[in-house]
């Protein structure tokens, strides 16, 4: 390859990787597919965790013993009333097995769209309660507490 070629071929590719770790995720309601609005929500906590949760899509609490903790903690009184103290399931679903109704929650965005936006039902959007960051936290203690088939762990992917 002529060396201005591949100046080019270099450029191109650099402004590409860039613009892709700018972009950031849109997160969209589980049932419907509209973008969620993200003007209501509630920030506070770690505004640093949702950003890159918003540049990755994974939750940076994955694994983070005191995270696990905290997430624990919020999880009793918001949703262990309905998924169970363990998260083994009551009036919603279990959450720490490998069974989704939503396939996409298998993954930390889609859990979050999930959290953010709610589902059917019962399940509102949880965003009337919880930061952007306690919700990340939940999540770090639903993924830690997981019994299913370590392959089907999608958000270690
Ligand atoms: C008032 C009861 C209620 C509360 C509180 C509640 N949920 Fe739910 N949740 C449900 C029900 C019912 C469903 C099933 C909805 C559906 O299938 O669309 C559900 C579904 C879900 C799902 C989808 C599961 C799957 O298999 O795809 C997730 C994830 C979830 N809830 C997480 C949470 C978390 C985390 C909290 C606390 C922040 C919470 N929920 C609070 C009732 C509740």
């Amino acid at each position: 390859m002529k060396r201005t070629k591949l100046l080019a071929v270099s450029a191109v590719s650099l402004v590409l990787i860039s613009t892709t770790a700018l972009a950031e995720i849109t997160f969209r309601n589980v049932i419907s597919g509209e973008p969620l609005d993200m003007s209501v929500a509630k920030s506070g906590g770690n505004a640093e965790a949702f950003k890159q949760l918003k540049e990755t899509g994974k939750n940076p609490y994955n694994g983070d013993k005191a995270a696990i903790q905290k997430g624990h903690d919020l999880y009793m009184p918001a949703c262990s009333g309905c998924h169970g103290h363990e998260a083994e399931g009551k009036l919603g679903p279990g959450l720490a097995d490998d069974y989704w109704t939503y396939p996409s929650a298998a993954k930390d965005q889609g859990l979050f769209e999930i959290l953010f936006g709610g589902a059917n039902g019962m399940m509102g959007p949880q965003y009337v309660n919880l930061s952007t960051d306690e919700m990340l936290l939940i999540m770090s203690w639903v993924r830690d507490i997981y019994k299913g088939d370590p392959k089907k762990a999608k958000w270690l992917k």
